[in-house]
């Protein structure tokens, strides 16, 4: 008996090992064309909105693959399908498509050719990653135990997002996938490695404008005027205590001011100031006493002073939070694919927001890390930086990790050994 279930688990380690095999060999196959890509998309990138060449770009290599495709889902969107066998459970693979509006400094023939604007966030690379991917798993969908769908999505960099739209466009029904993964470029992590964490990833990310009205006069009489400016700057130096002395804290939060204006002349007390900033939060519960505790500080001031005042608190993005069990499957697919060592548990969430988070909110997800810089080729720019560049071996290992995290995923539902 013992004999004939070490059989079975040798006959499936060796199917695994098998599997694995056909992932990394495609995957090196189809290296140079996929790099191709990235550079087509590096080269002609496109803002939140506006991805038309770029979606038709990908929903071309997609329907090149036999990948059944939606194309126009929430503006530019694409939604790839492969179908694998039987009864099958869905995953869930996505990618974002828009670009930044930045000018491109770098001197590489892949330069952006659109002035002003360029994939300073890498989403070239998840992009090509996920196409990269769907031709491998494509290559093997008669081994597959469930469905794959291949989620491009348009503007995620723009305040509303794109996720959201996608969701109400759909995309997490017929078939409705049971998980989702993505990754990002993460230029702090040497290529060749991946970084993953359970539970909260990301910050969820707000804004707000307040304006203040005043009342202008000559700057030589301010006891007949009410200065906006100086009720503004009251207003700004009281809301940064909200941080340290009204929420909780280890529950980290930011509040910043990111612009401020207002006034006409030296000599004028101004009428009106306009400040427009972003709250950051990892706490469901501080995300929601935010815009109360913002407001009260602008009303109390305010009031003090004689000014009046208008505030709009947009909720935006919430926190990733990466799924436990989705985490440790990630872990174990990235150890497969680029050794132990490669693999790193990353110790702090980052107070940057991303949209995946409003997929993770409706259905099991996980977003990892995959290591893009190289010390020794001086790839090392941050991203959102005019010199952000990746180093274009991580794009094989994304493709790697993703065929193989959707591979193991399915394997797992399906209850099956491979
Ligand atoms: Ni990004």
């Amino acid at each position: 008996m013992k004999k004939q279930v070490k059989q079975c688990l040798d006959k499936a380690e060796e199917s695994r090992v098998n599997m694995l095999e056909k992932i990394v060999k495609k995957a090196e196959e189809i290296r140079d064309r996929v790099i191709k890509f990235r550079r087509e998309i590096h080269r002609n990138p496109e803002l939140g909105g506006s991805e038309e060449k770029t979606s038709a770009f990908v929903a071309g290599i997609l329907e090149d693959n036999d990948i059944e495709v939606k194309r126009g889902v929430a503006g530019y969107g694409v939604v790839g399908l492969l179908k694998g066998s039987g009864e099958a459970d869905t995953v869930a693979l996505r990618a974002d498509l828009d670009a930044l509006p930045i000018q491109d400094y770098k001197k590489v023939e892949y330069a952006s050719s659109v002035p002003g604007i360029m994939h300073a966030c890498g989403h070239d690379v998840h992009s090509a990653v996920l196409m990269g991917t769907a031709i491998v798993l494509g290559s093997l969908r008669e081994r597959l135990k469930g469905n794959v769908k291949f989620i491009f999505q348009p503007s995620e960099e723009r305040p509303t997002g794109g996720a959201d739209y996608m969701i109400k466009a759909g995309v997490l029904e017929d078939p409705a996938p049971s998980a989702i993964f993505a990754l990002h470029t993460f230029p702090e992590m040497q290529v060749g490695t991946i970084g993953h964490k359970a539970g909260i990833m990301t910050a969820s990310a707000d804004r707000f404008r307040i304006v203040i009205k005043g009342k202008s006069g000559h700057a030589s009489r301010p006891h007949q005027t009410v200065d906006a400016v100086l009720v503004s700057s009251m207003v700004i130096s009281a809301i940064h205590h909200i941080v340290t002395r009204r929420t909780d804290p280890i529950h980290p939060a930011v509040i910043s001011v990111g612009t401020i204006e207002g006034g006409s002349a030296p000599n004028v007390i101004a009428e009106v100031v306009e400040m427009r900033g972003t709250v950051r939060t990892l706490s469901p519960k501080t995300k929601k006493i935010m815009p109360a505790l913002i407001e009260k500080v602008i009303k109390g001031t305010t009031l003090t002073m004689g000014a009046t005042y208008e505030f709009l608190y947009e909720s935006g993005s919430p926190s990733v939070v990466n799924d436990w069990a989705l985490n440790q499957l990630a872990k174990r697919c990235a150890v497969d694919v680029v050794s132990a060592q490669n693999v790193f548990e990353l110790p702090d969430p980052i107070m940057g927001a991303e949209d995946f988070a409003y997929y993770s909110e409706k259905i099991p997800g996980m977003f990892i890390r995959l290591g893009t810089s190289n010390r020794e080729k001086g790839i090392m720019t941050p991203l959102h930086s005019s010199y952000f560049d990746v180093d274009e071996d991580a794009l094989a290992v994304g493709i790697k990790v993703m065929s193989w995290i959707a591979v193991n995923y399915l394997c797992s539902k399906a209850g099956e050994k491979l």
